[in-house]
C-alpha cells in the first residue's frame, strides 16, 4: 500500500508561511523558508532549477522521488496562482481539496469537494503505486484527524517567524510520532517522523 506523507518547510515556531501570504506574495514575509532549495551546488534530480547542499539534496530528492500524486489545499492552490495550470510537482498529478467550485481548474488538475478521504483515495489511484504527498496545513490536519498520514517531514528552518499560517491545527487528541531520521544541513534540519498507530 502506498504511503501518505506530508513534507513542509517550517519555522522553529511551527509556521509554514509568514504574515500576509497569498497569490503574488508567496509565503509573505517568510520567503527564507525556501532558501535551502537554492543555497548549494547539488542539482535536484527531481525538481529542475533547485540547487541544494549535498545533504539537503539527498533528503529532498528521496521524498520528492517517492511522490506520485499530490493533494493540495485550496488555500495553497490559490496562493500559488493555481500552480500555473499545472502541478507543484514535476511528475505528479494534483488533486485540490475545497468546498467551493474552482472554474479555473485545468485538465491536469482535479477538484475534490467531497472530503479528505476521497481526495487521498483519488490521489492513490493516480499515483500508480507511488506515494501521496499532502500540501497545506489545513489539509495536513484534516488528514491527521482522519488517520490517513503515515509520515511527517519537517524541513525545519532556524527562525522564529512570530506569525503566519501554522503547520498543525487543533486535533481531537494526541498523535504519537517516531523519529526515523534527523539530518542537519546548511540552513535547515530535516526531521523525518513516522506516525505511530
Ligand atoms: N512552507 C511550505 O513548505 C508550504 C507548503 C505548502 C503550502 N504552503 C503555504 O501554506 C499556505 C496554505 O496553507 P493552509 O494551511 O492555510 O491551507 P490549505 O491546507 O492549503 O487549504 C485549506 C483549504 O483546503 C480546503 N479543505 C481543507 N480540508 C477540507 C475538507 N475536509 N473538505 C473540503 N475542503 C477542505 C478548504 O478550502 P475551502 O475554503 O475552499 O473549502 C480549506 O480552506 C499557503 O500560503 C501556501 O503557500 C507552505
Amino acid at each position: 500500500m502506498s504511503k501518505v506523507l506530508i513534507a513542509h518547510a517550517v519555522s522553529v515556531d511551527g509556521y509554514i508561511t509568514g504574515r500576509n501570504p497569498g497569490a503574488g506574495r508567496g509565503l509573505g514575509d517568510a520567503g527564507m523558508l525556501f532558501d535551502w532549495y537554492f543555497d548549494g551546488d547539488t542539482p535536484s534530480q527531481v525538481f529542475g532549477g533547485f540547487e541544494l547542499s549535498g545533504p539537503s539534496a539527498q533528503v529532498f530528492d528521496t521524498f520528492a522521488g517517492r511522490v506520485g500524486a499530490i493533494v493540495a489545499g485550496r488555500t495553497t492552490y490559490d496562493a500559488s496562482d493555481g500552480f500555473g495550470g499545472g502541478s507543484p510537482h514535476p511528475a505528479a498529478r494534483v488533486f485540490v481539496l475545497s468546498r467551493r467550485p474552482a472554474p479555473e481548474m485545468t485538465e491536469r488538475q482535479t477538484l475534490i469537494t467531497t472530503g479528505i478521504e476521497d481526495a487521498v483515495a483519488a490521489a492513490r489511484e493516480a499515483a500508480g503505486g507511488k506515494d501521496v504527498g499532502l500540501m497545506g496545513g489545513g489539509v495536513a490536519t484534516e488528514a491527521l484527524r482522519a488517520g490517513l498520514v503515515d509520515e511527517v517531514i519537517l524541513h525545519q528552518v532556524p527562525i522564529l517567524l512570530g506569525g503566519g499560517r501554522p503547520f498543525f491545527r487543533s486535533l481531537p487528541g494526541h498523535v504519537r510520532l517516531g523519529l526515523v531520521q534527523a539530518v542537519p544541513a546548511p540552513g535547515v534540519t530535516h526531521l523525518h517522523y513516522q506516525v505511530e498507530r
